[in-house]
């Protein structure tokens, strides 16, 4: 039994998705949430950045004795996976866990996978899930460097013109093309995925990066009997716009009044 918290983060309110998803997995437990808005977006850095950034915020959730760690952010999952599994406290990012989710997609036809630039380019995402598949299905990466900062910004509802035109500007090359399944790639396209849902068709299964990351936390929690805060104390700290990232998480944590603390906006 471990009564510290968890420290979750990203470049801003994607990693709520995570943050989300281990608070139904984990209930009672205590978490430390970081969003490095002040530095937002993380898709468009190049990777050599993006891995001293992962370190940085690494060290910034270590200081409140977080027992382990989510990078709920599919750019830092996949430029900086070294340092990820070498940091000294257990950490863990969104994509081995989600890759092994999409490569267990029964069937033979494609899968997609939507993420920011840089995931997509250092194909950390695409190259790995072919190599899981054996090249048996095609895998089709698209980057779709807008969603973030648009999220950011506020636009989630399906029925935001903003939200539907962003939408369809990314999906516009996969258009009427038909998916065994989607990886949300980047753990803020889970906010809009009622508008992605409504581009490709209704039908088609989204798999949530960022829940997969926090299954894999629990478990490895789980298993190494490491569970066990109580109180359910979350602590919320914001390098950039501190009302903004309030007024986006009262709504999709439903925990009541969100106050979040002013961060640094830490130099590279
Ligand atoms: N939420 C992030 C991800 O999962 C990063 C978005 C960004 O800052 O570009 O990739």
């Amino acid at each position: 039994m471990d009564t510290r918290p968890i420290g979750v983060y990203d470049s801003g309110v994607g990693g709520l998705t995570g943050l989300r998803a281990l608070m139904r997995l984990l209930p009672g437990e205590d978490f430390v949430y970081f969003s490095d808005s002040g530095r937002m977006p993380y898709g468009p850095r190049p990777i050599a950045e993006l891995r001293r950034i992962a370190v940085q915020d690494m060290d910034f959730l270590a200081r409140f004795d977080v027992k382990a760690i989510l990078a709920a952010c599919g750019t830092i999952s996949s430029a900086a996976r070294e340092e990820i599994a070498a940091y000294p406290i257990p950490a863990f990012g969104v994509l081995t866990p989600a890759l092994d989710a999409m490569a267990a997609v029964p069937g033979e036809g494609p899968l997609a996978i939507l993420a920011t630039a840089a995931s997509i380019a250092s194909g950390a995402f695409t190259g790995a899930l072919r190599e899981k598949c054996g090249g048996a299905r095609e895998i089709v990466g698209l980057a779709c460097p807008e969603f973030a900062p648009t999220i950011e910004a506020g636009h989630i509802r399906a029925d935001d013109p903003v939200v539907r035109d962003c939408v369809a500007r990314a999906l516009e090359p996969v258009r009427g093309r038909k998916f065994d399944a989607v990886l949300l790639g980047c753990t803020h396209y889970g906010f809009i995925e009622d508008a992605i849902r409504a581009y490709l068709g209704a039908d088609v299964p989204l798999l949530s990066a960022a829940a997969c990351g926090a299954k894999a936390l629990r478990d490895y929690l789980v298993q190494n009997d490491l569970t066990g805060g109580e109180r359910c104390a979350r602590r919320f700290f914001v390098s950039g716009d501190v009302p903004a990232f309030e007024r986006f998480a009262e709504p999709c944590l439903q925990i009541g009044p969100v106050h979040a603390e002013q961060a640094p906006v830490m130099e590279l």
